[in-house]
C-alpha cells in the first residue's frame, strides 16, 4: 500500500543513501535503538508492544515484532512501522528518526497528542506515507513537512490541529492523498493544481478553510 506512486524511485534513492552512509559495514544498531524509543516513548496500556522484546539475542529479531515491517526478513532494517488502534499514549517519538530507512509511519487511531514535530522531516526524511489520523496533535501543521519529499500519502485529519495549512505542502509533487479533515484549521487551503487528487473531502470539517477546490477566499487572505 505504501509502495503505490513510485515505489522504485524510493528504493533506489534508499539503497544508494544506505551504501554511501553505511558502506558494507551498516549495523542495524540504529533501528533497533529506534523501536526501544518508540517503546518507551508511549505509553501502552493495552500491551500492544510486549512482544517488543529486546533482549532477544537472535540475529535478526526486531523483524519479527508487532507492526514492524523490514526491507528484508534477513536484516534488521525497518521498512514500515504499522502501530494503528493501540491506544498508545504520548508525543511524537522522535526516536522514529533512528530507524533510518523508513518510508511508512502509520499512528493513526491512538491517543497522541502534543506538537507535530516543527522537524518532522529530519525525522521521517524518506517517508512515503505519513499516517497520524485520529488522534490529538495540536498546534500548527509545521511547514517543514513540505521537505518530506516523497510523501505520498499525508493523513492528518480527526485531531486539533489549528492555524493555517502551510502553501508549501503543494511542493509534494508526489503527494495523492491528503487529508485535514476535521481539525480546527483556518485560511486559505495549498493549491495542489486543478487536476489533482485532492478534493474538497481532504478539508471537511474544519471551521474556516477557503481556496480551491472549496469557495474562494475573502480579500483577509492573501
Ligand atoms: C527470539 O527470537 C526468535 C526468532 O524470532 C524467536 O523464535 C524466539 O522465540 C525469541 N525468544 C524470545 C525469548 O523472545
Ligand atoms: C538514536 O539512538 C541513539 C542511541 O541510542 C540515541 O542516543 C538518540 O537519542 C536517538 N535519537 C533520537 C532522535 O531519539
Ligand atoms: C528536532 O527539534 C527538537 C526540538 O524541537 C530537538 O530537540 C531535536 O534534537 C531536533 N531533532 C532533529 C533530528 O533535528
Ligand atoms: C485531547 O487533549 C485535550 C487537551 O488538549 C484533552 O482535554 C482531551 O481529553 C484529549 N482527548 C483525548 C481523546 O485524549
Ligand atoms: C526545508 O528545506 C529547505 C530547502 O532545502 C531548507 O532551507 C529548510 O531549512 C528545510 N527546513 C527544515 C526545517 O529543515
Ligand atoms: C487537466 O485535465 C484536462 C482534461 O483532462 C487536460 O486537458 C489538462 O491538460 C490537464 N491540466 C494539467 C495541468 O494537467
Amino acid at each position: 500500500m505504501v509502495l503505490n506512486g513510485r515505489p522504485l524511485t524510493v528504493l533506489v534513492v534508499v539503497s544508494f543513501w544506505l551504501l554511501l552512509i553505511c558502506g558494507l559495514s551498516c549495523g542495524v544498531q540504529s533501528d533497533i535503538d529506534c523501536l526501544k524509543g518508540i517503546k518507551d516513548a508511549l505509553e501502552d496500556p493495552y500491551g500492544y508492544l510486549t512482544s517488543w522484546n529486546f533482549n532477544n539475542n537472535t540475529e535478526v529479531f526486531i523483524c519479527k515484532f508487532t507492526g514492524i515491517d523490514c526491507w528484508n526478513p534477513d536484516e534488521n532494517k525497518v521498512l514500515n512501522i504499522r502501530l494503528s488502534y493501540m491506544g498508545l499514549k504520548g508525543q511524537f517519538p522522535s526516536a522514529v528518526k533512528n530507524c533510518t530507512t523508513l518510508i511508512g509511519l502509520d499512528l493513526s487511531n491512538n491517543k497522541l497528542f502534543g506538537n507535530i514535530p516543527q522537524n518532522i522531516s529530519n525525522l521521517v526524511r524518506f517517508a512515503s506515507s505519513l499516517d497520524l489520523s485520529s488522534n490529538n496533535f495540536s498546534g500548527q501543521i509545521p511547514v517543514d513537512l513540505s521537505n518530506c519529499s516523497y510523501l505520498n500519502v499525508l493523513k492528518l485529519d480527526h485531531n486539533k490541529l489549528t492555524g493555517q495549512i502551510p502553501a508549501e505542502l503543494s511542493l509534494i509533487s508526489r503527494l495523492k492523498q491528503f487529508s485535514v479533515a476535521n481539525n480546527l484549521l483556518t485560511g486559505p487551503v495549498p493549491y495542489f493544481g486543478a487536476n489533482s487528487s485532492i478534493t474538497a473531502d481532504s478539508y471537511a470539517n474544519n471551521p474556516g478553510l477557503c481556496g480551491f477546490p472549496l469557495d474562494p477566499c475573502q480579500s483577509t487572505w492573501t
